[in-house]
């Protein structure tokens, strides 16, 4: 982070001191919210968890070196006492971007990193992490630039991302994610951005929002809060984020498999890996992309994060030549694991929802060629009153998708299976297991050399324990 006395961060977040004796002392970071991460210069924020409380771990935070400790109340060490730590992270978040970014507008010849720091944010139901990770990944050819870890895309992860950006940074590429109305304005106003990448609206979350169109309805702050000089990438495919050219005062650029979208995909072919290739085409000119990353999902984040990098002023051949390159940065997306018995999984275990399990699907499908695929599937969080019918349709999408098995996990995942029962097309095998331990056994006895394997579900499901056993990482 940029270095800031205690007196600065006090007054920045409106704090009190307690016990500190060097009002001059200076944080220069990093902000941490776990103990553990505490190095000399930091700044440790206590924040409830479920499970421990961090205005236990201040003092283990200040003999690592902390200088101060953020916190709702006293703790015998060095503290900036606070209502409300997220809030105040929030703050000092803002007066960062605020320092940084100095009055100097973002604007300057193509192909040169701007004055300051210029603010890109990524939004979507599904695909923000690794389209974070593609773009970061051009993104960096033209210039110092940082972007969150994983997913650090809310409330809490995203100031803390804010926060490592020192006077040399000229760009972050931030994730941002809604679990309801205003939270993407309020990430907006901590990180004003000058680009915004919308997705894709689906049912992620949906049952959080109430429906699809209020998932649309927040995703769509990203737009509202771009300023006339910004630029708004729009999926042209998707009607709900299309329409979101209405909703913005910045200049609109689209990317889809259509032909009209200003960045498209032209002779999508996906290798024997499931690693889609095609023609990136744009108005600047195409040139070849063949991805590292698995499933012809990955097309539409490729030609989003292709998008954004060319409008900060990379070059088609640059695009081209960082998206070949690039990798998946963020683990258990789409992650192959060829098995010295030849078995392959694909740990997808990260995260589902109806878009990414059919996404993922197809792309076990085409990974298998000839051969046999199955997947292990358990269930989606957050679907709202629509979470029987979608995980019925999911079920027969795996049935449609010519698996050779399913196997579904646990009770509350038991919709996937009636979902495939009913497709009169399912030939597979079809069985129901309580638990992970269950699931990793009934794989054993269905696989053999040359066979593919998903495992996938949300992340409360926790079957990337599946998905690590059988790849031999890590065992149940
Ligand atoms: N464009 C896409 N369309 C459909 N599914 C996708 C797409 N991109 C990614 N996915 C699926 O979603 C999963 C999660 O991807 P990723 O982590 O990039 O999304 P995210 O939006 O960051 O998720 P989260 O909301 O959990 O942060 C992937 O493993 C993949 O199955
Ligand atoms: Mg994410």
């Amino acid at each position: 982070m940029i270095p800031l006395s205690i007196a600065e961060v006090s007054e920045i977040v409106g704090a009190t001191a307690d016990r500190v004796a060097d009002q001059a002392a200076i944080v220069t970071g990093p902000v941490v919210i776990d103990s553990r991460q505490a190095r000399p210069g930091s700044l440790f924020a206590a924040l409830p968890g479920t499970q421990a409380d961090g205005h236990d771990f201040a003092a283990d935070a200040v003999a690592a070196g902390a200088v101060a400790v953020l916190a709702t109340r006293p703790v015998g060490v060095p503290a900036l006492i606070v209502p409300d730590v997220l809030a105040a992270l929030a703050a000092l978040a803002r007066a960062v971007v605020g320092r940084l970014q100095g009055g100097l507008g973002g604007s300057s010849p193509r192909g040169q990193a701007p004055p300051g720091l210029t603010i890109a944010a990524i939004t979507g139901s599904a695909g923000k992490t690794t389209t974070k990770d593609l773009a970061a990944q051009l993104v960096e050819s033209l210039g110092p630039t940082v972007s969150p870890k994983n997913s650090y895309n809310n409330e809490q992860g995203h100031p803390l991302t804010v926060l490592r950006l020192t006077a040399e940074t000229r760009y972050l590429v931030a994730e941002m994610s809604a679990r309801g109305p205003g939270h993407i304005a309020e990430l907006c106003r901590i990180s004003p951005p000058r680009l915004g990448v919308v997705l894709c609206v689906g049912h992620a979350h949906a049952g959080v929002f109430g429906s699809i169109d209020d998932v649309a309805r927040a995703k769509a702050e990203l737009p509202e809060a771009l300023p006339p000089d910004g630029v708004a990438v729009l999926n042209a495919d998707d009607p709900r984020v299309a329409a979101m050219a209405g909703r913005t005062a910045a200049r609109v650029v689209t990317f889809g498999r259509g032909p009209g979208a200003d960045y498209r995909a032209a002779g999508v072919a996906v290798d024997e890996a499931g690693r889609p290739g095609f023609t990136l085409v744009t108005g600047a000119g195409s040139a070849p992309v063949q991805l590292r990353l698995h499933g012809e999902h990955n097309v539409a984040n490729a030609l989003a994060a292709a998008a954004l990098a060319s409008q900060l002023g990379l070059d088609v051949a640059g695009i081209a030549a960082g998206l070949s390159a690039a990798s998946a940065r963020s683990r258990w997306r789409m992650e192959v694991t060829r098995r010295p018995d030849g078995v392959t999984v694909v740990n997808d275990a990260y995260n589902a929802n109806p878009e990414a399990v059919r996404a993922a699907l197809s792309a076990v499908a085409a990974m298998a060629g000839g051969g046999r695929a199955f997947a292990v599937l358990g269930y989606m969080t957050e679907l709202g009153d629509q979470a029987e019918e979608l995980h019925e349709e999911a079920g027969r999408q795996a049935a449609r998708a010519g698996l050779a098995g399913l196997i579904v996990v646990g009770d509350p995942a038991t919709p996937i299976l009636t979902g495939a029962k009913a497709e009169p097309s399912w030939r597979g095998e079809l069985l129901q297991v309580p638990d992970a331990e269950a699931a990793v056994a009934a794989v054993g006895r269905l696989v053999r050399p040359g066979d593919v394997v998903l495992v996938k579900a949300s992340r409360a499901a926790n079957l990337q324990r599946v998905a690590l056993a059988l790849t031999g990482e890590q065992p149940l």
